[in-house]
This record gives C-alpha cells, structure tokens and sequence, in this order.
C-alpha cells in the first residue's frame, strides 16, 4: 500500500477564490498507480510556516509514503514551496527535481521558472510540482513509473527512527 498526501499551495485556492484543479489532476493521475491510497489533502495558503508544518505532520503523525505539492515553486514574492520543503527534508532528492525541470523544458521554456524540489524526510519522499494542471499531467507523466521504486527503497530495512 503506497499512502499519498496531496498537498496544494495556492492563496487563491484556500480563500475559495479559484478551483483546485492541479489537485484534483494530481489525485486522478497518482490512483493510476496500483495500491496507491489517497490518504490525505489540503488546500493552504502561500506561508512558508504553515507549508512547512503541514509538511511535517504529514510525515512524522501521518507518516506517508509519499507528498506531492503543487504550486508556489516559481519567483513571485509569495512562491515559498521550495523554502518551507527544504526546512523539512533531510536527505534532498535532486535527481527527480533536474528531472521534472529537464522533461518540462521539452513542453515550455517557462520550466526553467520552477524552483520545485525533492526530497526525503524519515520514510517519506515529497516532490514540489509546479501550480497549473497542464504542468502536474507532464511532470507527473514522467515520475509516476519511477515512484513505485523510490517508495520501495524507502521503506525498506530497520527503522531508525
Ligand atoms: N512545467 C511544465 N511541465 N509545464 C508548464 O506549463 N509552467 C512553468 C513552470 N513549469 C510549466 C512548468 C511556469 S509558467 C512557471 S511560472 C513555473 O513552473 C512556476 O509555477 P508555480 O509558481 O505555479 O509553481
């Protein structure tokens, strides 16, 4: 069973301004993965505190195996997605971050805007994807075959802590 937490960081979307539909792509596409169980959602606003303490629940009281943000990765003033997850993490996964950017370049040079990162905390893999829902469908297209792997190297072995 592969827990997953979808985590949308947009100020307009938690005042009821717009729809989530980045979210709700990233819950349509991730249920594609065998055993994959949406365990959690939420829709916060762009603060970095609060970004990074969702964040923190979700892996040490949750303990999910996997997050995946999306939105704030770009260079707006409010963009703190990539900041409050690496307050968070503690091994970085930059590997799946260069390539996001590098399969997304492949769609719009407006990929090289993204900050979005990735990484580890505990037996937890978060990934930053950016805001629209036409970038979840190509990031996601490309990390969905990858994530059943990643999710196992994680859980595997003693557990530390
Ligand atoms: N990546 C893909 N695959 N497709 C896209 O359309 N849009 C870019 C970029 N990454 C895009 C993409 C744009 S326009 C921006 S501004 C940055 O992601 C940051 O987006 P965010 O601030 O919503 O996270």
């Amino acid at each position: 069973m592969i827990t997953v937490g979808i985590l949308t960081i947009s100020d307009g979307a938690a005042k009821g301004e717009r729809q989530d539909t980045s979210g709700e792509t990233m819950r349509t596409l991730v249920t594609q993965l065998p055993e994959v169980v949406i365990s959690t959602g939420a829709i916060i606003p762009d603060e970095q505190d609060q970004v990074s303490a969702t964040l923190r629940v979700w892996c040490d009281e949750k303990h999910l195996n996997l997050i995946l943000t999306t939105g704030g990765t770009g260079l707006a003033p409010r963009d703190v997605t990539p900041e409050a997850t690496k307050a968070v993490i503690e091994r970085e996964a930059q590997g799946i971050a260069e390539a996001l950017r590098a399969i997304s370049l492949k769609y719009t040079p407006m990929a090289m805007l993204s900050r979005g990162v990735a990484g580890v905390r505990g037996r937890t893999l978060i990934v930053n994807l950016p805001g629209s829902p036409k970038a979840v469908k190509e990031c996601l297209d490309y990390l969905l075959p990858v994530l059943p792997h990643a999710i196992n190297l994680l859980t595997e072995g003693p557990r530390e802590h």
